[in-house]
């Protein structure tokens, strides 16, 4: 495995890789990693034959008053995990690296569904996203990206930009690991003390509600999501939407996507389920509900 931060050592690396034929994957972190990146990496050498991956917390899709300063950085632990999993090179630059002299000249407008869901509280975020994942595809090149279907709007916004922008490159979306009891893998699940992670629970639980009632239609997926948010201590709902699996307005009937964010404490968590709308009792269960 090599481990690289400059743009010449990273084209030397993947001058070394496209030697051999085929294809190259990219899966884009910063860092932290946990068994969810394990599944993206995993899910990349299934797709291709060489895996790189970036390890770079992001200034640009922070916002003022977020966690910039504070996101965990585990480099030691990050590169193991690489290692076990035989990825081919990992990329770890600099901030000079991915913004040359400073505040980026071009940044990518990720259009009207950037400002909404995690776009009301987070304005500004996937601006900062988009504009690294461009550049990110711009260093490395990868025949595949793949992304967490954990941050779905990303991965919306993802797919939206490379088909906007005729971008060479295909998206891979990877279903959310999850922990035993249901909590989904996030690098930021390790600021819950221990008396804030049970409470976080509640946001799986109340997507798992939300999908059982599937077959009664939205009204019943979103009311029986919201008891669960309600009844549940120590939290504050951000939002509780049902959309179209492309985030559009949700269909009367078919598939679509059930999405939270609340603050437990002082962390801010996000999750999402797939839902098939109007569908009867035997999709619930293949829904595993
Ligand atoms: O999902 C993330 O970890 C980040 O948003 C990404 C895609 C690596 C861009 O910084």
């Amino acid at each position: 495995m090599r481990v690289v931060s400059t743009k010449a050592e990273l084209e030397a690396g993947l001058v070394e890789l496209r030697r051999q034929p085929g294809r190259v994957a990219l899966v884009p972190t910063m860092g932290a990693l946990h068994a969810g990146h394990e599944a993206l990496i995993d899910a990349a050498r299934d797709v291709a034959d060489a895996v790189v991956v970036s390890i770079f917390v992001n200034p640009l899709q922070f916002g003022r008053g977020e966690d910039l300063a504070s996101y965990p950085r585990t480099v030691d632990q990050d590169l193991a995990r690489c290692a076990e999993h035989d990825v081919d090179v990992v990329f770890m630059p600099d901030f000079e690296t991915v913004y040359p002299g400073g505040d980026p000249r071009v940044t990518i407008e990720p259009g009207a569904l950037a400002t909404e869901l995690e776009g009301v509280s987070r304005p500004g975020h996937f601006q900062g996203v988009l504009t690294v994942v461009v550049k990110l595809f711009g260093l490395v090149g990868p025949d595949v990206a793949v992304f967490g279907t954990k941050d779905y709007q990303q991965l919306v916004l993802v797919r939206q930009c490379v088909s906007d922008l005729f971008l060479p490159v295909d998206i891979l979306g990877v279903e959310t690991v999850r922990d035993d009891d249901g909590l989904a893998l996030s690098s930021r699940n390790r600021y819950l003390s221990d008396e804030e992670r049970p409470a976080a629970l509640a946001l799986s639980r109340a997507l798992r509600a939300g999908r059982q009632r599937a077959p009664a239609g939205a009204a019943a997926v979103l009311s029986a999501a919201r008891v669960v948010l309600d009844d549940a201590p120590g939290m504050q709902t951000d939002y509780l939407e049902l959309r179209a699996a492309d985030l559009g307005p949700a269909p009367a009937k078919g598939d679509a996507r059930l999405l939270v964010a609340a603050r437990v404490g002082p962390t801010r968590l996000i999750d999402n389920m797939a839902v098939v709308l109007g569908g009867d009792a035997e999709t619930a269960m293949q829904q595993g509900v």
